[in-house]
């Protein structure tokens, strides 16, 4: 059976003394079951809230990891420095990076091997923009990102992976994208990865939804049969909408 995620990414929001104690709080309620939970906190949180995780099922990761292994590139944090704060995820190709950081897919490529090669899961984000869909190139968009950023791998490289449908058009707006949408991407996803990888490894990728999830609507995205867990943003910023999503699972 393949894991089921559910990964808060708090973006540039909170500070340290917030986060630490949204992380205390998260790390209470969060219970010792099947569903793996993830926080992906700003860079200079992550040693600070891998001391608060006391659950198994609770793990810390980051939101993104530079494209080279170390040395001058200032401001910039390595996917070595990220496994030494004690993570053991980092989000890459965010459709943030790739708009407002003009982060493209063979940049992407160079950070999920970085990634990797660190012990750190890459959760590898795809997803369209509005445009696309209405003109009927959604499916063609993600198809090309995912080849473009993860198909290199060695199978037992792509083992490890983690994907995040995430339609730019439904992250931060309110407006989530159907069950049926999801699920539609999320099986076609999971055929492209049968294709390259064989039905055993597609079987095992867990591939999450993003955008707009919130309490109100994880238990009829998570139903799903290819939706594996969600990636939240803002409702990742309160512990109990958060925690809501979490326990979406239980419903199910
Ligand atoms: P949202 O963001 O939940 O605020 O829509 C999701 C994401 O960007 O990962």
């Amino acid at each position: 059976m393949r894991k089921k995620i559910v990964a808060g990414n708090w973006k540039m929001n909170k500070t340290l003394a917030e986060g630490t104690e949204l992380a205390k709080t998260v790390n209470r309620l969060v219970e010792e079951n099947d569903v793996t939970v993830v926080l992906c906190t700003p860079f200079i949180h992550l040693s600070e809230v891998n001391k608060i995780i006391t659950k198994d099922s609770l793990f810390l990761g980051a939101q993104n990891c530079a494209s080279e292994a170390s040395g001058a590139y200032t401001g910039e944090v390595s996917a070595q420095m990220i496994r030494s704060a004690g993570a053991d995820y980092v989000i890459i190709g965010h459709s943030e990076r790739r708009s407002c950081f003009r982060e493209d897919d063979s940049l992407l490529n160079k950070k999920v091997k970085l990634a990797l090669e660190n012990d750190l899961i890459p959760i590898f984000c795809c997803g369209e923009i509005l445009k696309e869909r209405q003109a009927g190139k959604h499916i063609q968009v993600v198809k090309t990102q995912i080849e473009n950023g993860l198909f290199d791998l060695t199978t037992e490289d792509f083992s490890k992976i983690v994907i995040a449908y995430e339609p730019v058009w439904a992250i931060g707006t309110g407006v989530n994208a159907t069950a049926e949408q999801a699920q539609e991407m999320h099986k076609i996803i999971r055929g492209l990865i049968t294709d390259r990888y064989g039905h055993q490894i597609a079987d095992n990728t867990p591939i999450l939804y993003g955008g707009s999830c919130k309490p109100s609507n994880a238990k009829e995205l998570f139903a799903n049969p290819d939706v594996d867990g969600g990636l939240i943003g803002g409702a990742s910023l309160t512990s109990s909408d958060f925690m809501g999503i979490v326990y979406a699972f239980k419903e199910i």
